[in-house]
């Protein structure tokens, strides 16, 4: 065996024991890297996708008629409402961060604990969730069948009268689906474009990838497809009562484990962590290397990574603003204040 060889050996066994130990798992593909391209979406069906645009920007699946899906996740500031925790129904301070929609198909479940299967299983929730839309899916329905021209939309694009809330869901996912953001300058690097970044964002993929925070955030989505510990090393402190993982699965081996999140367009989706704790990039990934990896790192290596992590802003979606049918003489008013 050459020494080379012996190398390669040695650096996969290491790397096998640092993805055991943690329990993540990335796709061995062609490429060496550990991250992958984000691929751009198809569309198969662009009038369900159209359709899912304007439930997605529609605030009359509020009881308010003022929240829409975009006042948390809102898609000109990176899918997200960069505060701390939310705000619902009647000024209601959320219980957690608001996670960004972008690239949340290419993750493995939806929400900080994986309650959700998928976008589509995910979509009901908000609607009916008394702390932020306030409303119930039959109220929901109604509004949308008190609507001649959303009627026959929904007619044309699932080809039945049914418009249940089977059908509000599928679309607002398939929607969703088109989110993704591909092309960000870190992917052209990945592509061969060894310009596409700079030397100091090249050191801090290196930084990224030898201190083993590729081990829980890898992937096309940077992360998304494992449940990991907050605190690995040294425990979290917060006020934010949410349990993570175990409140799924009621095991207690899960507490405090949540869904890896995605660092694709990190830079767009402050404030960090499930509780919105961490104002800046700089303080997020200092805590991260000390929480998960007892690593204290130097001022320049934390800039390097943070510089690493800026790579990763792609495409934003671009779409023409949908203009949303008026309210029939039918259509039950809205109630802000009650
Ligand atoms: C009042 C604010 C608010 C509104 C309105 C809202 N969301 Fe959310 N959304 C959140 C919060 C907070 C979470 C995280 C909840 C959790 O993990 O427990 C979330 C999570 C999600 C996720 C999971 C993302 C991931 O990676 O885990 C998706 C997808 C999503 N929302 C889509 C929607 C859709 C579709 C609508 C409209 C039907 C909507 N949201 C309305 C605040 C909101
Ligand atoms: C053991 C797995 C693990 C390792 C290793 C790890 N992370 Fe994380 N990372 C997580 C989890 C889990 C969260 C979510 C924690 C929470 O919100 O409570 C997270 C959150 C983040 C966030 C905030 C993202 C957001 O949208 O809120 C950033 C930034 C981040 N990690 C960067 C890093 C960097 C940089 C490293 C290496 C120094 C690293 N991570 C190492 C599991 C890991």
């Amino acid at each position: 065996m050459t020494s080379y060889r012996i190398l390669r050996a040695r650096l996969g066994v290491l790397a096998t024991a640092a993805l055991l130990a943690t329990g993540a798992v990335y796709a061995k593909g062609p490429s060496p890297e550990p991250i992958e391209p984000i691929k751009p979406h198809r569309v198969t069906h662009p009038a369900k996708v159209e359709l899912g645009k304007k439930l997605w920007f529609d605030p009359r699946l509020s009881k308010s008629g003022f929240i829409s899906c975009n006042s948390c996740h809102n898609l000109s500031m990176g899918g997200s409402d960069n505060l701390k925790t939310s705000i619902g129904d009647k000024w209601q301070k959320g219980p957690i961060n608001s996670p960004t929609v972008l690239n949340s198909s290419l993750n493995l479940a939806q929400f900080w604990d994986g309650r959700a299967k998928d976008l589509r299983e995910q979509a009901g929730g908000p609607i009916a969730n008394p702390g932020e839309m306030a409303f119930t899916h039959d109220l929901a329905v109604d509004m949308l069948r008190s609507i001649p021209e959303y009627v026959a939309e929904f007619k044309r694009v699932f080809g039945n009268d049914k418009l249940s809330i089977d059908e509000v869901t599928l679309a607002i996912a398939a929607f969703e689906e088109t989110l993704v953001t591909p092309n960000a300058r870190f992917d052209q690097w990945l592509k061969g474009d060894k310009k596409a970044i700079t030397a100091q964002e090249l050191r801090g993929y290196q930084t990224f990838k030898a201190s083993g925070c590729v081990a829980c955030h890898n992937g096309p989505n940077v992360g998304g497809n494992s449940f990991q510990k907050m605190g690995v090393v040294e425990a979290y402190q917060t006020d934010n009562p949410a349990e993570g993982r175990s409140a799924v699965t009621g095991k207690d081996a899960d507490r405090f484990n949540f869904k890896v999140p995605s660092l694709r367009n990190v830079a767009l989706t402050y404030p960090y962590f499930h509780d919105g704790a961490a104002d800046t990039l700089p303080e997020a990934v200092d805590t991260m290397g000390r929480l998960q990896l007892g690593k204290k790192f130097t001022p320049q290596e934390n800039a390097d990574i943070v510089a690493f992590l800026k790579t990763l802003t792609g495409d934003q979606p671009k779409m023409v603003l949908p203009i949303l049918p008026p309210s029939s003489d039918q259509t039950r008013r809205p109630q802000p204040f009650e």
